[in-house]
């Protein structure tokens, strides 16, 4: 389909309702920010991640219905040692097949708790996970074809950070006191102040947005911080949403690690764009004891591309309400002393990798079908299963593998969408970024990556080490959860 036409198509047919993002309920921001609980997970038994149904009052007086893993809503912080096994039963107890993916992780396929390894309600996985891995911040969530979407944003997500003893030392390293977990995701919250999800063509279409901003499970919570540097691990776990953040006051920041780890120095900006499911690392300095604000200014995401948004943030079909920044979550400076380095060093021991020169080159193209679209808006009914989006012209499916992928070569993938904008993401492996929007990047300030935002031409480096069979094999996919469950996935196996 051409982008005329299919602007015409969309202008036609998904007129944005204009109430959609008024709010009538009373979100107080301000509540403090909860650090998730740590579960230090190595070797040996006992440790459990139970899913499990809840509910929660996001907005006083409103309980929403919500999942968790060990509690109502998102999952304890897994904390794994880069070196040591990390051995984890996650138990089912909700009423619906999930699983628990490692993102970010490189364990082999069998591992790896993608779509193929959905266990029922009832059921155990007890994954032993080698971390061959350098200190990074990582995430869990759910991944069962069709219902990613609805899960992760019921709340099956959590943290990861791996740890690396050779690394810790160099910035500020004490959990919750100044190195903190930030999951930021938006969601939908009706009249009433409860959580809603239901996804229209137009949702389907650019990936679900909220009308609230959260934090750790908290609307616009509020940090704490000493007077001195402070490291926050910034991960964006919303299903379509892209940030670009910054704080009030404009000052300046550090970024010390993306998706597969630490830099190879520190990177200092005063904005910084996440698309979902990408992480950053960030330092900022605090020792003025001035209060401040982290905010979100308005950008395109899953809109179209080149085209001025019109269906991003914004548009005529976003939401409205966007064009002012979003406010993220405020800081204040406590009276607590300040621990931890004082100064960031001008170095960090990255461990960005020699790819060489690529054994082949593949292409992908991040389609959306125009004609399974039309068909789904005859019947006027978004099913579960509908696939309306795809990869090189073919929809996901579990009895199909895309690609079978020789162990340990380098492969330069290139990317490109043919309407909207894209956050691709691979598993098993991290990559380096050579191109995004047809021009040349310096890996050195955006390190190892396992999500790209695919906005025009799209060029990585990428080697396979670990192995997938047919039974268990790796994806590939768009990390607009509504994308992905609409069909933008492939899957493939290493050997
Ligand atoms: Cu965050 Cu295929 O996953
Ligand atoms: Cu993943
Ligand atoms: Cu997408």
């Amino acid at each position: 389909m051409k982008r005329r036409q299919f602007l015409a198509l969309t202008a036609a047919t998904f007129a944005a309702p204009a109430v959609m993002t008024r709010r009538a309920f009373a979100a107080e921001p301000g509540a403090p920010l909860p650090i998730p609980q740590v579960m230090e997970v190595g070797p040996g038994a006992g440790n459990t991640l139970t899913a499990m149904k809840g509910t929660r009052e996001f907005i006083p007086g409103s309980a929403s219905d919500t999942l968790g893993y060990e509690q109502d809503f998102l999952g304890p912080l897994l904390r794994f040692q880069r070196g040591r096994a990390a051995r984890i039963d996650v138990i089912n107890r909700t009423d619906d097949p999930i699983t628990a993916h490692w993102h970010g992780m490189h364990v082999p396929g069998h591992l790896d708790g993608g779509p193929q390894l959905a266990f029922d309600p009832g059921e155990t996985w007890s994954p032993e996970l080698p971390v061959d891995h350098p200190a990074a911040t990582l995430w869990y969530h759910s991944h069962v074809h069709g219902r990613t979407a609805d899960q992760v944003y019921r709340g099956l997500a959590g943290m990861i950070i791996i740890d690396d003893p050779d690394a810790d030392d160099l910035l500020p390293h004490d959990y919750g006191v100044n190195d903190f977990p930030l999951i930021v995701q938006d969601r939908n919250f009706d009249r009433s102040g409860r959580m809603t999800y239901d996804l229209g063509m137009m949702d389907m279409m650019q990936g679900f947005r909220g009308n609230e901003v959260l934090v750790n499970g908290v609307i616009r919570p509020k940090l704490t911080v000493s007077a001195g540097l402070v490291r926050l691990r910034l991960l964006n776990a919303s299903n379509a949403r892209m940030y670009d953040f910054s704080f009030t006051d404009g000052r300046r920041f550090h970024q010390v690690a993306s998706d597969g780890g630490l830099l190879p120095a520190p990177v200092t900006m005063d904005g910084l764009r996440l698309a979902p499911a990408e992480r950053a690392e960030i330092v900022v300095d605090f020792s003025d004891r001035t209060g401040v604000r982290l905010v979100s200014r308005a950008v395109s995401s899953g809109g179209m591309m080149g085209g001025g948004g019109m269906m991003g943030n914004g548009g005529m079909m976003g939401d409205g309400d966007n064009a002012a920044p979003l406010d993220v979550m405020s800081f204040d400076i406590g009276d607590t002393a300040a621990t931890g380095p004082t100064r960031l060093p001008a170095s960090l021991p990255s461990e960005l990798p020699d790819l060489g020169a690529p054994a082949r080159t593949r292409e992908f193209m991040l389609n959306v079908h125009a004609g399974s679209m039309m068909g789904s808006m005859v019947n006027n009914l978004i099913g579960r299963d509908s696939q309306i989006m795809g990869i090189n012209g073919q929809s996901f499916d579990m009895g199909r593998i895309d690609l079978s992928i020789p162990m340990g070569e380098t492969e330069l993938w290139r990317i490109n969408a043919d309407m909207m904008v894209h956050p691709f993401h691979v598993h098993g492996a991290s990559f380096q970024v050579l191109k995004m929007g047809g021009r040349a990047i310096d890996p050195a300030r955006i390190g190892l990556k396992d999500v790209v935002h695919v906005e025009g031409i799209t060029e990585i480096l990428i080697r396979f080490d670990k192995r997938a069979e047919t039974e268990a094999p790796f994806m590939y996919h768009c990390h607009i959860l509504e994308h992905e469950d609409a069909g933008m996935m492939g899957q493939f196996t290493v050997a």
